[in-house]
């Protein structure tokens, strides 16, 4: 009996330490774990999220209307870029057409003319579905509990039972395209944008195909092969040049510019930036996949954050990811 008093109490105070640990262990280190877990990871050298990946280089031209918008200087004159398209969930070897590898990823890093760089990291949905870090955080959590929890309502239907955006979010159709470049991508995120003059805007960034979007019904898409995305783009460029318009939508005076979950109105003004055309797929991209770290919030003078919470935790989130796969 007092043997089992002293093993409860042991467990107990294990119990206690550990979730003071989690209490002091950051969100973003929380979020990458539970990423982790979603995964199996982690895994060697591969991103917490969006682990799998393909390169292209290209070029940036933009428009005569981009400097009016912002005085960035690859608004200015072009700019070589380095993309890379990538599937959801840090999932490395995830079928290209499992549905929960969407949304895809497209991360745009533009070389600006006088050295440095700044990053687009965009998502093939129009919206987030929360708005703030401990969210996303419980939204994982949640999701993690999915086949394993007994609780009644579960806590996945308790999460978006409570958060619109979430249930609206994963209901929405999101069909697998034919390629990476028959895709749009959108910033999600507003950030402020000042001219020569100092005038100043919001916007959300969107990159559209010039092809067009084109999508595949879930029955074309499960005979596709595991890597199709990953081989089309490649084989595509092999035929030509891909390009996408570098769209912004402007906010009006009455929208949310720091809520990632709100979507702006239709109807809303949308200037082109320029357009971004790829080239050449990277030769060696597996390895300059590792070397590469995107970051949303490396910008120009010029381009300012909002004070969106989930766009400012970004940087912390991809940091630790890059320091687990940096190992
Ligand atoms: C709090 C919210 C978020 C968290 C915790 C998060 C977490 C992460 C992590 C850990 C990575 C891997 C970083 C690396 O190892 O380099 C990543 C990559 C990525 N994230 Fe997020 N993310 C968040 C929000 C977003 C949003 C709002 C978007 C798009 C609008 C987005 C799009 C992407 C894309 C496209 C990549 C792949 C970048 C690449 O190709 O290297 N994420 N995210």
């Amino acid at each position: 009996m007092k043997k089992h008093s002293i093993a409860l109490a042991c467990l107990l105070l294990a119990l206690a330490a550990q979730s003071k640990a989690e209490e002091t262990k950051s969100i973003a280190a929380q979020t990458i774990d539970t990423l982790n877990g979603l995964s199996g990871g982690p895994h060697a050298g591969m991103r917490a999220n969006h682990a799998k990946g393909v390169m292209a280089t290209g070029s940036f031209k933009p428009s005569a209307e981009a400097a009016s918008i912002s005085k960035a200087a690859h608004f200015k004159e072009s700019v070589d870029v380095t993309v890379r398209f990538s599937t959801g969930t840090g999932v490395p070897m995830i079928p290209d057409a499992n549905p929960n590898s969407r949304p895809y990823g497209m991360a745009v890093r533009f070389n600006l003319p006088k050295g440095g760089f700044t990053d687009f990291v965009g998502i093939s949905y129009d919206g987030f579905p929360v708005s703030t870090p401990e969210d996303f955080l419980g939204l994982l959590n949640a999701v993690a509990t999915i086949g394993k929890s007994t609780e009644k309502p579960a806590p996945i239907e308790k999460f978006l039972g409570t958060h619109p955006a979430a249930l609206a979010f994963v209901q929405a159709p999101k069909p697998a395209p034919a390629s990476f470049g028959t895709q749009s991508y959108f910033g999600v995120n507003a950030f402020e944008f000042t001219n020569a003059q100092g005038v100043k805007r919001f916007g959300r960034y969107r990159i559209v195909p010039v092809a067009g979007n084109e999508f595949l019904s879930e029955e074309e898409a499960a005979k596709r092969g595991n890597d199709f995305l990953m081989e089309e783009l490649p084989a595509r460029l092999e035929q030509g040049e891909v390009s996408f318009k570098v769209l912004l939508q402007l906010a009006d005076k009455s929208d949310v510019v720091n809520d990632a979950s709100i979507v702006w109105p239709k109807e809303r003004a949308i200037v082109e930036l320029g357009t971004l055309t790829l080239s050449k797929p990277v030769a060696n991209g597996k390895q300059e996949e590792k070397a590469l770290a995107f970051n949303p919030l490396i910008l120009p003078d010029g381009i300012s954050p909002s004070s969106d919470p989930i766009l400012l935790a970004r940087p912390l989130a991809y940091a630790v990811s890059v320091g687990q796969r940096s190992k």
